[in-house]
């Protein structure tokens, strides 16, 4: 068994993971896996690649050359494919579908479970994504299942991305997120679900600071609540 304390952050795209898994790993000092990040990292050199994000074969064959570098950073993560900063370009809502894609795919989520697990270093991690408690994480210190109504969630990424710049309509945000989630819950390989052992938490009418006092109040060894 390994000592080192993960807690695991699973739920639906909007749900407000990102934040909240930031913000425990800075109050905890821990470190911090955006596995979401990991697999659009993945889609984003496939497409880069020319590979044909349709078939398996040829997206596997596409991560022989990736080789990509997360960085902490203020804001997340820094991703670098191939030594190139492609940050940017993983957050768009192109890249998160080409995500929702290639993350059906056995074989894709299998090359990229080891690359996940090596974050896993003291003082401890928050992992934060769709199976991190179910598959990547089983042995986890906690497991938070975290959700939000789909509306508040569309309403969460318009903001966002507004924040960066881009542009986007309450529609066709409804629309994509709501085909996500269909693909992300339905998938036959490690599906958006909450773990047996998990701490359910709907953050629609609560503030990130309210979730992340949650959470750190049910820590069980670390004692850190607020
Ligand atoms: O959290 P995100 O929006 O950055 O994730 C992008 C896509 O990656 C999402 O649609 C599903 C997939 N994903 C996954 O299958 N498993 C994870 N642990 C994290 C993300």
């Amino acid at each position: 068994m390994n000592a080192i304390p993960v807690i695991t952050i699973d739920g639906p795209s909007g749900a407000g993971k990102g934040t909240v898994a930031q913000m425990l790993a800075a109050r905890l000092d821990f470190h911090l896996l955006d596995s979401g990040a990991v697999y659009r990292a993945a889609a984003l050199h496939a497409l880069n690649s020319q590979a044909d994000l349709a078939d398996e074969a040829s997206v596997v064959a596409s991560l022989d050359t990736m080789k990509a570098t997360f960085k902490p950073h203020s804001d997340g993560v820094q991703v670098f494919l191939n030594d190139r900063d492609v940050t940017a370009s993983l957050r768009l809502e192109t890249t998160a579908a080409a995500a929702s894609q290639v993350a059906v795919m056995p074989r894709v989520r299998a090359a990229v479970l080891d690359e996940q697990r090596s974050f896993r270093k003291p003082p401890g991690l928050i992992a934060d994504g769709r199976d991190m408690g179910t598959v990547v994480f089983p042995d986890a210190t906690l497991k938070v299942f975290l959700s939000a109504s789909v509306e508040v969630r569309a309403a969460r990424r318009s903001k966002q991305l507004k924040d960066k710049g881009i542009e986007t309509t309450m529609a066709s945000l409804l629309q994509e997120i709501g085909a996500r989630d269909e693909r992300d819950s339905t998938r036959e390989h490690a599906p958006l679900a909450a773990a047996d052992d998990a701490l359910i938490i709907d953050s629609s009418d609560s503030s990130v600071h309210e979730v992340v006092a949650e959470i750190l109040a049910a820590i069980p060894t670390l004692n850190m609540a607020e």
